[in-house]
């Protein structure tokens, strides 16, 4: 239990094209056993009661990356199904039906309608929902306030805001980099050493939407080290694997494919640039690596464009290239700042090879940090990692009236 009484969390999350709920639960305490004031995780437990994720991603394949009206329009369709299935999985009880007067209930009505707008089916479906569902036991709504597509995170804070006036439960907004980071947090039992001396820790997150690289000197203090200038790694991975015919998503399209390639036995060698990656700065950019990708395979006969070697060899190398720098930049953080751990998150970390890269690098360093990568399950988007956030934000609680999208929310 934590200060306002708060231990389990539904936390929802909409910020690109994935349709995510979850209920977490953390107990809490601090060493001599008490509640805690300050959110400690040395003493805390996060445990998932439940997850869902409806992907989208058929929808938006042939596309070859997110269309978001679509995105939109899927959350609004999926939101309520997503949401009835976290709460009887999460095994949470359903709280006694709220006693409403007849004006409560007009007045609820009538906030519900401004909260949606001009969205007349989102609103009908909603309240169908509410109708149907009594309040779960938890104490709380977390929903990703951004970074993030706009359409997207309005849905899933409309909703939300739904909620928390229906259910009259407090909201509290997340920022969906912090939930990558939070990800690493889950499942780790009360008193494990490891969270004793992460910080300082040096945090990577990448994804579809962010390559970003952080200092993070405890819980909620961040520093912004550097970030991509253009694409993001995971945009990097999507839009070579749609020059390459590879399919989408191409981070896992591009890593099975490079799987394939043997550079001991092979004629073709492609070398790509690795774009930045002695910069002074702790900047990324993958355009150029897009661009070096485009350039190589419109120089070669269609015959070695269609060819699998062809796609293998260019697979690992572009591979090889967004490992390289995000390891070598984030590893030259850790030494500088002299972090006592590197933290990752974000879809582009369930990555196998940039997991065995780190360890590897971190190996042959004299002081070693300890590397966080989370679940391969929580690396991608999910509500689990938000609500598991929203833990870290217990003073941002909020009210339903308050809480607004912001598509470039910064850390
Ligand atoms: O975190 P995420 O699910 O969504 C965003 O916040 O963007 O990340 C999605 C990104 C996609 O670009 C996808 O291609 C990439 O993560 N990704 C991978 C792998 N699995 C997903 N990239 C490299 N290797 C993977 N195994
Ligand atoms: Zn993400």
């Amino acid at each position: 239990m934590h200060k306002n009484g708060i231990s389990k969390i539904l936390g929802i999350e909409t910020s690109c094209d994935d349709t995510c709920a979850a209920v977490i639960e953390s107990s809490a305490e601090n060493r001599a056993g008490y509640p805690v004031q300050n959110f400690d995780l040395y003493g805390t437990k996060l445990k998932i009661l439940s997850s869902i994720v409806s992907s989208q991603t058929k929808l938006h394949e042939k596309y070859g990356g997110v269309f978001p009206s679509l995105a939109k329009r899927e959350h609004q369709k999926n939101l309520a199904a997503v949401l009835n299935q976290a709460i009887r999985s999460s095994g949470v009880k359903n709280g006694k039906k709220e006693k409403q007067t007849e004006n409560g209930l007009a007045e609820k009505i009538k906030n519900l309608k401004m909260i949606f707008g001009k969205e007349d089916d989102f609103f009908r479906s909603t309240i169908d929902f509410l109708k149907k569902t009594n309040r779960p036991d938890v104490e709380a709504i977390a929903v990703t306030n951004g970074p993030g597509l706009e359409p997207s995170l309005w849905q899933g804070i409309n909703f939300a805001r739904a909620l928390s006036l229906w259910w009259e439960l407090p909201i509290i907004p997340v920022n969906h980099i912090e939930g990558h980071i939070a990800a690493n947090f889950i499942g780790r039992e009360k008193n494990d050493p490891i969270a004793a001396e992460i910080f300082p820790a040096i945090c990577l997150v990448a994804s579809g939407g962010h390559t970003q690289l952080m200092l993070m000197e405890g819980i909620g203090r961040y520093k912004t080290l550097g970030e991509s200038r253009d694409d993001a790694a995971g945009e990097c991975f999507d839009k070579t694997a749609r020059i390459l015919g590879l399919g989408y998503p191409g981070g896992p399209a591009i890593a099975k494919t490079a799987k394939k390639f043997d550079p001991q036995n092979s004629e073709l060698k492609i070398k790509l640039p690795r774009p930045m990656m002695f910069t002074k700065d702790y900047d990324f950019s993958f355009s150029g690596l897009k661009t070096a990708v485009l350039y190589d395979f419109k120089k070669r006969s269609e015959k070695i464009q269609r060819s699998k070697n062809y796609a293998k060899a260019m697979a690992y190398d572009i591979q090889e290239s967004i490992i390289d720098v995000m390891v070598y930049k984030t590893l030259k953080a850790a030494r500088v700042l002299q972090a006592r751990s590197i933290i990752t998150g974000g879809g582009v970390t369930a990555n196998e090879k940039l997991g065995s890269r780190f360890r590897s690098e971190i190996a042959k360093l004299y002081i070693q940090p300890y590397f966080l990568t989370p679940a391969k399950d929580l690396s991608a988007d999910n509500a689990a990692m938000i609500a598991a956030a929203a833990f870290f934000n217990l003073d941002k609680i909020s009210s339903w009236k308050r809480i607004e999208a912001n598509a470039n929310l910064k850390i």
